[in-house]
């Protein structure tokens, strides 16, 4: 895969050289760049934003910068024309507040494309005929992390690289930990514990500790459901009754949690 990634403070990325992720690199699965945008001012002041028609708080960002760095990335962000499809199998992802939530799912959806273009809006966010012309060109989305306003879409975007590398053939060292972590299946993680067996009088459960493999997964699979049901409730709302088996249902509605459609459990 290929990343890029457009953004009035390149610094920002720095992280994107350590960890798995510096390794995902180093080991040839991931290529990044990370482009200041005003490389594509024409200006003395490199000016990347004015003030917004119709009025109000705020600046926005110019449109010509940022279909100036689009086209660029585009035709040939590894020195090479775009070939094939429109867009030459890109992706335009924008960081904003009013994007549709970033999840597991979209996360796996972009570590399908081939390449990816970040966008990093400041400020009021980018013009809105910046993303209406490059959707004319390759898919676009808009994406939030979650109800709440950050300075820009950077740290955003970080987020998001780091989300969608680790989900990349040959990333990580034990793909097992896929399956098994938070939202793999629409629920969350059960606690986990390593030694010592006992640490300022607080004991690992004994049955971690009894080596009989059934009983441990169920009790992981008890400690999800109880957890979701508890801290996100919206999730275990969504969940396919079909996942679900009739000891999960007698486990939740013990517990005072009534599931949709607990009458097609397994
Ligand atoms: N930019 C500013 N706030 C954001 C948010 N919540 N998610 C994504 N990008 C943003």
């Amino acid at each position: 895969m290929r990343i890029d990634v457009v953004t009035i403070f390149p610094e920002y990325f720095g992280p994107l050289d350590l960890s798995l992720i510096g390794k995902a690199r180093a080991s040839g699965l991931l290529e990044v760049g990370v482009h200041d945008l005003r490389t594509w001012t024409h200006d003395v002041h490199r000016t990347v934003d004015d003030s917004p028609y119709g009025g109000g708080p705020g600046m926005v960002m110019r449109p010509e910068p940022w279909g100036e760095a689009l086209d660029a990335l585009v035709a040939g962000g590894r020195g090479e024309p775009a070939g094939g499809a429109p867009g030459g199998g890109v992706r335009l992802v924008v960081p904003t507040p009013a994007g549709e939530v970033f999840t597991q799912a979209m996360a796996h959806d972009l570590a399908a494309e081939q390449r990816l273009i970040f966008a990093c809006g400041r400020y009021e966010g980018i013009d809105q005929r910046v993303l209406d012309h490059a959707a004319t060109r390759m898919p676009v989305t808009e994406v939030s992390l979650g109800d709440y306003v950050l300075f820009g879409g950077e740290v955003a975007v970080l987020v998001m690289c780091e989300a969608i590398v680790r989900l990349l053939p040959g990333v990580l060292g034990n793909a097992d930990s896929l399956a098994e972590e938070s939202h793999a299946h629409g629920v969350l993680e059960s606690p986990v514990y390593t030694k010592p067996p006992e640490w300022r009088g607080h004991p690992v459960p004994e049955i971690l500790r009894s080596g009989d493999h059934g009983r441990i997964a169920r009790w992981r699979r008890d400690q999800a459901l109880l957890r979701t049901a508890r801290r996100r409730p919206d999730l275990l709302a969504a969940l396919d009754p079909g996942t679900l088996d009739k000891r999960d249902v007698a486990l939740l509605s013990g517990a005072g949690f009534q599931v949709r459609g607990a009458d097609m459990a397994k």
